[in-house]
């Protein structure tokens, strides 16, 4: 089995780097959404980006156009998938409208065309078992932007064939980025599991210390090694992103997340984060602007809370068989962007300080805060 021929369902955010993502390593794609000027606006987008790397010299203004050119914008659902070997669905984050799309689309692709999802936080099985080919059904999680972002989560469902994983696989080496395994299906894979309940986690720090955002922010990222502080991720991945995953983890599974109040009363109010010009931080425009953070600041918190909660969900995937050690440190460095290993900051914090700061807060909080057999193991 070979892949020559994609087709990328939904050209929004994601879809359109996707498509330019692909196009670039030299496959054929298909661009397809439900109307014309969707598809426009992605082929807009996507002539930008590659004339932008060919004005820096990243490439030729020739590969530039013959990057273009391997994209076709199509509206025709039947005539989108007909030459695909692979397909990629990248449409909204909507469970009925996910079941819907993939009914279509399985009534008219050829029965050997492999479905691949991109969704963040929705069940692969679930969905999977929809289809008529669940073995042929594999979650492929790229990062926003996918031009940039190095990192992709292959998540296979139950049924899904080992030959299936194995040649995703190769599909993302090939596009130059690289793979992690979330070796089963569970709420928020790797990255959303150990994301999104520390922004939760990081509000019940601040009700409960009365840091300010900056001191927090400014621990998170000079003590954790993040690339930013953790509201700053917050606001700039959107309190409408953040708030949709965290419904769908917590539907799945109460002990991934503690969800925080603040969250949904920040999206009802649609202080959104910088695309909405407030979030926890406030913004001058839409622009993509730092928070001033400091050393100083950071000497103000202590995060061992925030990394007791991060650690326990990384712990949870490796004893639930979702991941190992390694690569949850791989998929960290590359989708958050983390300079220093996790559990090389949890050991210099002190594996058995964090045990007693989760037991300590369980005690106070309830059982969400148990800690993981794994940690206590390696106290
Ligand atoms: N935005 C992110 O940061 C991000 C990151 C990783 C994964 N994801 C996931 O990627 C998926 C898409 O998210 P997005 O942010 O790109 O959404 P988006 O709303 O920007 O784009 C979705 C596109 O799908 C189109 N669409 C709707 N129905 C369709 C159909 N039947 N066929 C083809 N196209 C259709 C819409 O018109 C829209 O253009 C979601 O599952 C989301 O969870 C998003």
């Amino acid at each position: 089995m070979s892949v020559k021929n994609i087709t990328v369902l939904g050209s929004g955010i994601m879809g359109h780097g996707i498509a330019q993502v692909a196009a670039t390593a030299g496959y054929n794609i298909v661009l397809r959404d439900i109307e014309q000027k969707f598809l426009d606006k992605a082929m807009e987008k996507i002539k930008w980006s590659l004339d932008k790397l060919a004005s820096k010299e990243k490439i030729t203004q020739q590969e530039a156009d013959s990057i273009y050119s391997r994209i076709k914008p199509v509206v025709d659902l039947q005539e989108a998938v007909k030459d695909a070997e692979l397909v990629i669905e990248v449409v909204p984050e909507i469970m009925e409208l996910k079941k819907k799309v993939y009914a279509e689309l399985d009534a008219v692709a050829g029965k050997d065309v492999i479905f691949a999802s991109n969704t963040s936080t929705l069940p692969i099985t679930e969905i999977a078992n929809t289809t008529s080919r669940p073995d042929k059904f594999i979650g492929i999680h790229f990062f926003n932007p996918p031009q940039l972002m190095k990192l992709v989560e292959i998540i296979p469902g139950e049924k899904t064939s080992q030959a299936i994983t194995d040649l995703t696989k190769e599909f993302v080496k090939s596009v130059n980025k690289t793979a992690v395994l979330c070796r089963k299906d569970v709420p928020g894979f790797i990255i959303n599991r150990l994301f999104i309940p520390m922004v939760h986690e990081a509000c019940y720090a601040q009700d409960r210390t009365g840091a300010t955002l900056e001191e927090i922010d400014s621990a998170v990222k000079f003590k954790l090694g993040f690339p930013m502080g953790i509201f700053e991720l917050a606001d700039f991945t959107g309190m409408d992103v953040i708030h949709k995953a965290t419904i769908e983890m917590h539907l799945r599974d109460k002990k991934v997340i503690f969800p925080h109040p603040t969250i949904e009363k920040m999206f009802n109010e649609k202080k959104l984060g910088q695309k909405s010009g407030e979030g926890f931080y406030k913004y001058s425009d839409d622009k993509y602007e730092r928070v001033a953070l400091s050393e100083e600041l950071a000497e103000k918190f202590n995060p061992i809370q925030l990394v007791a909660n991060i650690l326990n969900n990384a712990a949870w995937l490796v004893t639930n068989g979702a991941s190992d050690i390694e690569e949850i440190e791989k998929a960290a460095q590359l989708g958050l962007g983390l300079k220093k290993p996790l559990f090389e900051t949890a050991k210099e914090i002190g594996i058995s300080n964090i045990v007693t700061e989760l037991n300590n807060l369980a005690e106070k909080n309830g059982e969400f805060y148990k800690p993981d057999p794994l940690l206590v193991s390696m106290k």
